[in-house]
């Protein structure tokens, strides 16, 4: 098949595509850069020995997209675009909602009109808010969200169920994600956070490089064993190959599918410092803070749905995810921009 790749220069974008090219389908990536670099392509290409065809543009702009698509027909659109920091987006509600909303609709008229009506769409656990039941299933009712970004989730979610039901020729797999961490085990490709982290991993693989004094826990009186937050860590690889066995599920026009993608295991904070010092000998110091506002105790989810219609399972545990971030960091301490050796 061939892909349309929104945001496929980002970190599960471009793990992705690494799958996607290992399985035999063609790949074109459009990315704006607004948090990536178009150098984790190279690695992408290097790792798997094929090509990909990339656009920098946005998806706002039906202009890049109308050519994209009048050049190439798409079987399907994987559409990972778009912002993420949950932060931000309680300070600029506006650009989230322009960026993910906006950008979504946009895409989404381009992609019918050019006669693709295939989505796999990046949503979050996020959306199930305060969850009504652990583990998650997906039948659990989606909550109340905390911030912009969580509602741009769930608003797009609806919009694309709404899209599907009036028009059923539409096929709509929509992902939630629960805490993506790790890195390709190569060292080659990973995450790029811009400025101060605000996720969990990110944070701890800074401190372990020496570029952050120390790691701040958010709370340790939640009604979890150890009083830290506890969540469902998957590890980057394992995501990106649901999104590989998902397409099975547009190949069967199967209308619309809902799945978590987690590993079923809820570690809590302190789990995860403890897991990365054994793996990887380093010690991170931390200093208890208050808890963070937004945040819950416990989320984890029931990925058996996922098992049964997609043959998809996480293979990699929480081990693995420590020592392929720490992998990752280590060798590409500032990411993938200032890395390259000049001559
Ligand atoms: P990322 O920021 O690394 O990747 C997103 C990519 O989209 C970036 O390369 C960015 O430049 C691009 N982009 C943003 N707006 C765009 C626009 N208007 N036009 C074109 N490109 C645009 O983030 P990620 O962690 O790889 O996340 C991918 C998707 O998964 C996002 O939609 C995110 O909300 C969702 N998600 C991520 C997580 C997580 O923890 N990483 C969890 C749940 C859901
Ligand atoms: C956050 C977002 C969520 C998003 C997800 C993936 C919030 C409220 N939620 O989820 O919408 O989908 O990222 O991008 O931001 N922690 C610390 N110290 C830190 C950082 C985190 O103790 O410096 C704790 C948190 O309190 C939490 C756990 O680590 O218990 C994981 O945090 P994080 O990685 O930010 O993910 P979530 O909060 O689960």
């Amino acid at each position: 098949m061939t892909i349309l790749v929104t945001g496929g220069t980002g970190y599960i974008g471009s793990h992705t595509c690494v799958e996607l090219l290992e399985a035999g389908h063609e790949v074109v990536v459009l990315d704006n850069l607004s948090n990536s670099s178009e150098k984790s392509l190279e690695r992408v290409e290097a790792l798997t020995g094929k090509k990909i065809t990339f656009y920098q543009g946005d998806i706002r702009d039906r202009h890049v997209l109308d050519l994209i698509l009048e050049k190439k027909y798409m079987d399907c659109c994987i559409h990972f675009a778009g912002l993420k920091a949950v932060g931000e987006s309680v300070q600029k509600p506006w650009e989230y909602y322009d960026n993910n909303i906006t950008g979504t609709l946009t895409l989404v008229d381009a992609l019918r009109q050019h006669g693709c009506k295939n989505i796999i769409f990046s949503s979050s656990a996020t959306v199930y808010g305060e969850p009504a039941q652990i583990p998650i299933t997906e039948e659990c009712p989606k909550g109340q969200c905390t911030n912009p970004y969580g509602w741009t989730k769930s608003m797009l979610e609806q919009m694309l169920m709404d899209i599907q039901k009036a028009d059923p020729e539409w096929n709509v797999v929509l992902l939630r994600y629960f805490n993506p961490i790790g890195a390709h085990p190569s060292g080659t490709m990973g995450e790029n956070p811009n400025g101060i982290p605000n996720n969990l991993m990110p944070y701890i693989t800074q401190v372990a490089a020496g570029r952050r004094k120390e790691l701040g826990v958010f709370g340790n009186d939640y009604d979890t064993p150890d009083g830290t937050g506890v969540r469902d860590y998957i590890h980057v690889v394992d995501l990106a190959k649901g999104h590989g066995k998902a397409l099975k599920k547009i190949e069967e026009k199967a209308g619309l599918c809902i799945y978590n993608l987690g590993t079923g295991h809820g570690y809590s904070v302190l789990d995860i410092i403890k897991n990365f010092e054994e793996v990887n000998g380093i010690s991170i110091p931390y200093v208890i803070k208050p808890r963070r506002a937004g945040d819950i105790a416990t989320c984890y989810c029931d990925p058996s749905k996922a098992e049964r219609e997609l043959g998809w399972k996480a293979q990699y545990g929480i081990r693995e995810m420590c020592a392929d971030s720490w992998n990752w960091q280590k060798n590409n301490p500032n990411g993938y921009e200032k890395n390259i050796v000049k001559k």
